[in-house]
């Protein structure tokens, strides 16, 4: 429960189990998201990527079960993270599954402010969800979904950005067709 006064908090400990979740629409996942999983995995008792079904303003080049599977198939060595869609509100769907915690990667300066007003926002809605940002390693800090798109889309090498796991099926669906 949030509280008006730090000071009320003096001598409580923190809860022994953290559901954190790592929302996003990994159209597709890169190992960029794959870093921040990776170190979430290490801090929170369960971590669950929250699959955003849609957005107002996105095309998804993947289906909803696609990036599901996707997703799933590049977890499965971690025993303390699963993967779920949503629809509606992110702050709705996290106390839905009792989380308390919200994960955001930061890559540059440039994403404060959308993450400022998002945080700020969720906040408001859901003064018990408290977002953690960490800081997105720096080899991809440059790295988003669409320009993993772009570069296969033209028949550039994408190995290097994407997991192992579903580097095929990103080039088969957008490298060029011979
Ligand atoms: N490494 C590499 N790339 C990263 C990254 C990282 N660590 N973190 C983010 N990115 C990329 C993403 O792939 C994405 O690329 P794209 O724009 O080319 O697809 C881009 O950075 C932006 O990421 P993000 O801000 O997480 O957008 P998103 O579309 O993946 O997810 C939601 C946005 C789903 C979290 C947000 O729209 C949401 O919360 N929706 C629910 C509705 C809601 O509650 N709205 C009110 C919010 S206040």
């Amino acid at each position: 429960m949030a509280r008006d006064n730090p000071n009320d908090l003096a001598g409580e400990s923190p809860p022994r189990s953290i559901v954190a979740v790592y929302p996003g629409s990994f159209d597709p996942l890169t190992l960029g998201h794959v870093d921040i999983i990776d170190r979430a995995s290490r801090l929170f008792s369960d971590v669950v990527v929250a699959l955003s079904e849609t957005t107002r303003t996105k095309r998804f080049s993947f289906s909803t079960e696609e990036r599901l599977a996707m997703i799933e198939r590049v977890i499965d060595p971690y025993p303390n993270v699963k993967v779920v869609s949503f629809g509606g509100l992110l702050t709705h769907f996290a106390r839905s599954i009792r989380a308390t915690v919200l994960i955001r990667g930061l890559r540059a300066i440039s994403d404060f402010e959308y993450e400022f007003q998002m945080a700020s926002m969720n906040h408001t809605l859901a003064p018990d969800v408290e977002t953690v940002f960490m800081m997105t390693a720096t080899k991809y800090s440059y790295l988003s979904s669409s320009i993993v798109k772009e570069i296969a889309s033209l028949g550039g090498n994408i190995a290097h950005l994407v997991p192992d796991a579903i580097h095929d099926q990103i080039v088969g669906r957008l490298g060029p067709k011979s």
